[in-house]
C-alpha cells in the first residue's frame, strides 16, 4: 500500500541536470571502482579444524585472520582533526586531553561560563542567503563569550555541530583549541547540494560532561541548549551542473586498509525517498519501491531497501557494500566469532540474523519481542542452505555478573570473567573472528580510573593475543561506543564522555598494533547525526526491535536502521572486496 506521491527532495535547482547525467555518471563509477582497486595480501590459508571441510564452500579469509600478521599502514594523516580536542603534532591525545582536565580550574581564564557563540568563517551573505561551494572545505572558527559579551579565554565546552538537510546529516568534525575558540570543518559534495542547515547546540560547558559519574537524568550541569542555527546554500555552479564527475570526491567500496583508521568521519545521505513514509504493521519502514531500492552508487552499493531506513545509508572515508542474504551467508559461513561488549551487540547481531541473513525466529517468538541473551554460545545455520553456519560466543562486558551493569572494561579485573574469555581460545578449535566494544559501562568511572583500566586492558588482549598460535590468531575489530541519545546525552556515559573515551582507547589499540593489529569500525560518528532525540535509539541502543515494548517507545515506532548499517559495516570489515 502506497501512501503518497513520493519525490526527491531537497535537490537544488541544478539536481535536474545531474540527474539528466546519471548514466554517464554510473559509467564514470564503475571506472573509478575497478581501476581504484587494491591487491589484497591474502592470507596463506593455515587450516584448523573445522574450517578445512568446507573451503569449497566458505570465501577465502582476508589477511589478518588467520595465519597471518597483518601490519597496517602508517596512520592516515591529519587524524587529529578528528579529535575532540586540539593535539599538538606528536603529542598524545590521552595526556593531552589529561592535561587540560587536571589544569580546569587553575586560572581565572577558567571561572566562566559560555552564555553564547559566534561563527566566523562563513562566506558574507548576499541578499540574505549565506552560499557556499561545493567540495569545498571551510575552515570555521566558533567563538564562545560570556553572559557579558567577553570572549572567553578557555575551552572544555562540548558543542555538538549538526549539517543536515532533507537528505544529508553529518556532524562535521569540531576542535577543542582551549582557548574559546573551536575549529570546525564543513564540505559538502556536490552531489548533494542543496539547502542546508548548521545547527550548534551547546551540551556542556567548563569540561562538565566529564566530571559526572552519578545517574542522573537531569545532571545539573548539562545545558542542552541550541545556541545557533544558520541556512546554508551549497550551490551548484555551472561546471558542477554540466560536469557530475566532479560533484563526488574520490569514494570507493571500502578494502581491508581502510578499517586500520581509527576516526571517521562520515555522513548519511539518501536519494530517492518517501516523505510520507509509515511504519507498517510490524512497525517496519518499507517504504522504497523496487526501482529505488537500490543503492546509489558510490554511496553505497547493494540493496539498499533491506536498511529499512527509507533511504540514508552512510558511508565515510569509503562507502559500503550492503549484503545481500546469500552473500552475508558466505561471509559468515563457518565463522567463530567471539563477542566482547555490552547489550548492544545483543542487537547487532539480532539484527544481522533477521534484517540481513533471513534467519528464522524460533517459532514461539514475534519481532518485536524476541532478544538475544546477554552471555551465550549459539550456532546459527542458514535456513535456506543447512551446510551453512556460524557460531557466536556472546561475552557480555558491563559487568562481570552479566546480569548486572557498571564495569566495562574493569570486568577484566575478575578472574572469572578472563577464564572465561581465556578458555574461547584454548580448546582444539579456535575462533577467528574477535569483536570488542566497551564504553557505555565505563561511564561511570573518572577519567584517571578509565585511562588505567584501559592500560590495563590493552595489555591484557595483547598478551592473550600473543599467546595464540600464529595459525590461529582471529582477526579483530574494536567498534567504538556510540554517541549517547536524547535523555542518554546528559548520563555520565554522555557524547563529550564516550567520546574522549573512545579517543584514549583507539589511541591505546593504536599504539600496539604492530603486535596486535586491530580494525574499528566508528559508531560514534555513525551514530551522531542522530543523536539528538529518542527517534532512532532509545538512549545507548541504536538496533533495537521494530515495535519493541521497551521503553521509551512501549510498542510505538521508532527507527532501527542505524544499526543495521552498522552490521553491514562489520560485514564490510569481515570480508572485503577481494581486488
Ligand atoms: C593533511 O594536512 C596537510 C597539511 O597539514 C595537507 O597538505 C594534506 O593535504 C592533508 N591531507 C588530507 C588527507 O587531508
Ligand atoms: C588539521 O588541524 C591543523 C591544526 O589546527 C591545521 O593546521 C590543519 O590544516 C588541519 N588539517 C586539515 C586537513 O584541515
Ligand atoms: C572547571 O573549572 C571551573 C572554574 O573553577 C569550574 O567552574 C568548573 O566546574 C570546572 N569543571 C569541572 C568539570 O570540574
Ligand atoms: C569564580 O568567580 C567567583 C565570582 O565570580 C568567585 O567567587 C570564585 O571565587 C571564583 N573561583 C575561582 C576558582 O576563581
Ligand atoms: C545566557 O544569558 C541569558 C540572559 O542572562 C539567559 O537567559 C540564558 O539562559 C543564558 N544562556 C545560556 C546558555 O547560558
Ligand atoms: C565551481 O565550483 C567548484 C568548487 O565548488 C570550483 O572548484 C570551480 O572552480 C567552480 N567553477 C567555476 C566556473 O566557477
Ligand atoms: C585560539 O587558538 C587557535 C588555534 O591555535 C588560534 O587560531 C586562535 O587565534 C586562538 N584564539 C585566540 C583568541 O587566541
Ligand atoms: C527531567 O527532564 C525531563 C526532560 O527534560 C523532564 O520531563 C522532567 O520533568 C525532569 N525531571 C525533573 C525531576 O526535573
Ligand atoms: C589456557 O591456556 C593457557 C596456556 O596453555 C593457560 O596458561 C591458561 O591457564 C588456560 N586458561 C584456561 C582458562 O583454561
Amino acid at each position: 500500500m502506497k501512501l503518497s506521491t513520493p519525490k526527491r527532495v531537497g535537490a537544488s535547482k541544478g539536481f535536474s541536470a545531474q540527474m539528466d547525467d546519471k548514466k554517464k555518471l554510473v559509467l564514470v563509477l564503475i571506472a573509478i571502482v575497478t581501476s581504484g582497486g587494491i591487491v589484497l595480501l591474502l592470507s596463506v590459508l593455515q587450516q584448523h579444524a573445522l574450517s578445512d571441510l568446507m573451503t569449497n564452500l566458505s570465501p577465502i579469509p582476508s589477511a589478518g585472520g588467520p595465519g597471518s600478521l597483518y601490519i597496517p599502514p602508517e596512520d592516515p594523516p591529519n587524524w587529529s582533526n578528528f579529535s575532540n580536542i586540539y593535539v599538538p603534532p606528536g603529542a598524545s591525545y590521552t595526556d593531552t586531553l589529561f592535561t587540560l582536565l587536571k589544569l580546569n580550574g587553575s586560572i581565572p581564564c577558567h571561572n566562566q561560563s559560555t552564555n553564547f557563540t559566534k561563527l566566523h568563517g562563513l562566506p558574507k551573505p548576499r541578499k540574505g542567503k549565506v552560499s557556499l561551494q561545493y567540495n569545498t572545505k571551510y575552515s570555521l572558527d566558533l567563538v564562545a563569550y560570556t553572559e557579558e559579551g567577553k570572549r572567553r579565554c578557555s575551552g572544555g565546552d562540548y558543542f555538538e555541530v549538526d549539517l543536515h538537510s532533507d537528505n544529508f546529516r553529518s556532524r562535521p568534525p569540531t576542535v577543542d583549541y582551549g582557548n574559546g575558540t573551536y575549529g570546525v570543518e564543513l564540505e559538502v559534495p556536490g552531489s548533494w547540494a542543496g539547502v542546508f542547515t548548521l545547527e550548534v547546540s551547546l551540551l556542556f560547558s567548563n569540561w562538565h560532561g566529564m566530571d559526572q559519574v552519578e545517574l542522573a537524568i537531569n545532571e545539573t550541569f548539562c545545558v542542552k541548549e541550541v545556541m545557533m542555527t544558520k541556512e546554508l546554500h551549497v550551490v551548484l555552479n555551472e561546471t558542477g551542473v554540466l560536469d557530475s564527475v566532479q560533484q563526488i570526491p574520490n569514494m570507493n567500496r571500502c578494502t581491508k586498509e581502510d578499517f586500520y583508521r581509527p576516526h571517521w568521519s562520515g555522513r548519511w545521505t539518501r536519494g530517492w525517498f518517501d516523505e510520507n513514509c509509515k511504519p507498517d504493521k510490524e512497525k517496519r519502514y518499507r517504504c522504497l519501491p523496487p526501482e529505488h531500492s537500490s543503492c546509489e552508487e558510490p554511496w553505497c552499493f547493494g540493496p539498499l531497501y533491506r536498511l529499512e531506513s527509507n533511504g540514508w545509508s552512510y558511508s565515510a572515508h569509503c562507502s559500503f557494500k550492503l549484503f545481500e542474504r546469500d552473500e552475508a551467508w558466505e561471509c559468515l559461513n563457518n565463522r567463530w566469532i567471539v563477542i566482547w561488549g555490552d547489550s548492544n551487540f545483543q542487537d547487532t547481531i539480532r539484527n544481522l540474523l533477521l534484517f540481513i541473513l533471513d534467519w528464522q525466529l524460533p517459532s514461539n517468538q514475534n519481532l518485536a519481542e524476541f532478544q538475544l541473551e546477554r552471555k551465550y554460545e549459539k550456532f546459527f545455520i542458514n535456513p535456506y542452505r543447512p551446510d551453512q553456519s556460524f557460531q557466536v560466543s556472546m561475552i557480555f562486558n558491563g559487568h562481570h555478573l552479566h546480569w548486572d551493569n557498571g564495569e566495562g572494561l574493569r570486568t577484566l579485573n575478575y578472574q572469572e570473567h578472563t577464564d572465561w574469555i581465556t578458555m574461547h581460545f584454548n580448546g582444539t578449535k579456535a575462533p577467528d573472528t574477535l569483536i570488542m566494544n566497551s564504553g557505555l559501562h565505563d561511564g561511570y568511572h573518572e577519567i584517571d580510573a578509565f585511562i588505567e583500566e584501559a592500560d590495563k586492558a590493552v595489555e591484557w588482549w595483547l598478551g592473550l593475543y600473543k599467546q595464540i598460535p600464529d595459525d590461529r590468531k582471529p582477526q579483530l575489530l574494536w567498534r567504538t561506543t556510540v554517541a549517547p541519545a536524547g535523555l542518554s546525552r546528559s548520563m555520565p556515559g554522555n557524547p563529550q564522555k564516550m567520546e574522549s573515551y573512545n579517543h584514549i582507547m583507539m589511541e591505546k589499540l593504536k599504539a600496539v598494533r604492530h603486535e596486535m593489529p586491530v580494525k574499528f569500525v566508528d559508531s560514534f560518528d555513525m551514530t551522531f547525526p542522530f543523536h539528538y532525540t529518542n527517534e532512532f535509539s532509545d538512549g545507548g541502543h541504536y538496533g533495537r526491535a521494530p515495535g519493541t515494548p521497551l521503553k521509551p517507545w512501549y510498542r510505538s515506532p521508532h527507527w532501527y536502521f542505524v544499526d543495521i548499517m552498522l552490521a553491514h559495516i562489520w560485514l564490510n570489515a569481515l570480508c572485503p572486496p577481494n581486488v
